[in-house]
């Protein structure tokens, strides 16, 4: 690996460590409110399904909701990306997800119920690191095989638009598909049954 990118990867690893330090915030709002809840709601609250709202979602964007205390990264994926989903294959570890964790109905090759939207919970499958958002194709840190994805800036890791993982990068498996199932065209439920 080039110093140049080994300098970018650093740079990049220091921009996630400010922003997790600026979480911490976010986490002293958050203890007043769960503590004026009783136990029930907050078990409830806990483990409650969560609804999505997607009917502004533009091609390329992704939204992130919170279910269970992790994130959830729901993303549209453009037709160019949906075209190109399978060229990279070789390269990935466990390309047809049968080692990762994902509903039944995403068992294909979008890992997703509509090809064009995805689910993904955001924590690395390496040690829990959230993974960013990286759609550029072949961006100067990542190279010219790169056709977007998500790049874990804590040990390097890589995974596709499906979440899949590259091989030769510390992640073992895919990023987890979350359970969640379509209310309407717009509207998704993560958690819960699924059927
Ligand atoms: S936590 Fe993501 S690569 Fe280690």
């Amino acid at each position: 690996m080039s110093e140049q990118v080994v300098d970018k990867r650093r740079r990049l690893f220091l921009t996630a460590a400010a922003t997790a330090v600026s979480g911490v915030g976010a986490v002293y709002v958050a203890v007043p409110f769960l503590a004026s809840m009783n136990p029930s709601d907050r078990a409830k609250a806990a483990g409650a399904p969560v609804e999505a709202d997607i009917s502004k979602l533009e091609p390329g964007q992704l939204i992130r909701v919170e279910w269970r205390g992790k994130p959830v990264w729901i993303l549209k994926r453009t037709k160019e990306v949906l075209a190109q989903l399978d060229s990279r294959n070789d390269m990935l570890r466990d390309a047809d997800s049968n080692e990762s964790e994902q509903p039944e109905s995403c068992k294909n090759i979008g890992r997703s119920i509509n090809p064009e939207v995805f689910l993904a919970v955001g924590i690395c499958t390496h040690l829990g690191c959230s993974p960013t958002f990286r759609p550029e194709v072949a961006p100067e840190d990542l190279g010219p095989e790169w056709k977007g994805g998500f790049f874990c800036p804590c040990h390097g890791s890589l995974f596709d638009l499906s979440g899949r993982v590259y091989a030769g990068v510390p992640a073992p498996l895919n990023l987890v598909v979350p359970p969640h199932k379509y209310l309407t065209d717009t509207k998704i439920l993560i958690g819960g049954k699924t059927s």
